[in-house]
């Protein structure tokens, strides 16, 4: 394939991640267009961690190829376009607030005033502005989690990996997180996220729905629901991971 004559800003052929002789990710074909949200959907174990890291370069693929905005990965210089929010939070917890959304602002180049302005942005939407100069060892298991969504953000990228952040997050505050994450979509930037909220899923323009390493549907999750005769995304899921088993037997 040409670097860059796609269009996509993620394309991948036939991806294969392995650790050991176990395959976490099968033969992954995907394609997510530049100013939407994905969202890839699937029970634990699925692969969706795996598919992100390779996607981010912090895991080697062991097979096909992959491209994010033209760029065939692993490429050191494709950093700088992702925002990766890990489903573990990798903060500083001996540092303050500040101090880690300064910390990934600095590794991304932004000048000091940049990211004053962004985190007063940020520490707004997450509703965490009275807790700057806090430690962040101190705070509860949803503020970290939040305070880890705002370092992706802070460069904004042109496209976020978001891996599972709205867990533990309360309900109102994921409502306003998905209004954010409307905002960020409104300005072309691109989405891919987990999650095992299936009321959010619906938020996504299309969904992938994973199971052991494979990609066993993709649509729009109003697509999904025609396709499987069901009402809501939980059942559709279950709907298409048994006519996976049942091929699988046959
Ligand atoms: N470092 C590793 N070494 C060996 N196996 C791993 C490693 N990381 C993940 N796996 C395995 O790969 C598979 C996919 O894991 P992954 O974390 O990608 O799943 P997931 O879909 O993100 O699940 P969850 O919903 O629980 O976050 C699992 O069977 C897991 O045990
Ligand atoms: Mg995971």
């Amino acid at each position: 394939m040409n670097e860059g004559a796609s269009g996509y800003m993620i394309e991948a052929h036939g991806l294969v991640k392995r650790y050991g002789k176990f395959t976490a990710v099968d033969h992954l074909d995907l394609q997510v267009n530049k100013g939407e949200i994905y969202g890839l959907l699937g029970p634990n174990g699925a692969g969706k961690t795996t598919t992100i890291k390779v996607l981010c370069g912090l895991l080697k693929l062991s097979g096909g190829e992959a491209y994010v905005n033209g760029k065939p990965i692993p490429d050191r210089r494709i950093a700088a376009q992702i925002g990766y929010m890990p489903q573990e939070t990798a903060l500083y917890l001996g540092l303050t607030v500040h101090q880690n959304m300064a910390f990934f602002g600095e590794i991304f180049g932004l000048t000091k005033r940049e990211i004053g302005e962004r985190e007063r942005d940020l520490l707004e939407f997450i509703n965490l502005s009275g807790w700057r100069d806090e430690m962040v060892g101190n705070l509860s298991g949803g503020m970290k989690h939040r305070v880890s969504l705002a370092c992706a953000l802070i460069h904004m990228p042109p496209l976020l990996l978001l891996d599972e952040p709205t867990v533990g997050v309360d309900p109102e505050l994921r409502v306003s997180f998905w209004d954010y994450f409307n905002d960020i979509k409104s300005q072309g930037r691109t989405i891919v996220i987990t999650t095992h909220y299936m009321d959010e899923a619906g938020h996504c323009d299309r969904i992938g729905f994973m199971h052991n390493g494979l990609l066993i549907a993709e649509g729009e999750p109003g697509e999904l629901l025609v396709m499987t005769g069901t009402d809501n995304l939980e059942d559709a899921f279950m709907s298409f991971s048994a006519s996976d088993r049942k091929g699988a037997e046959q």
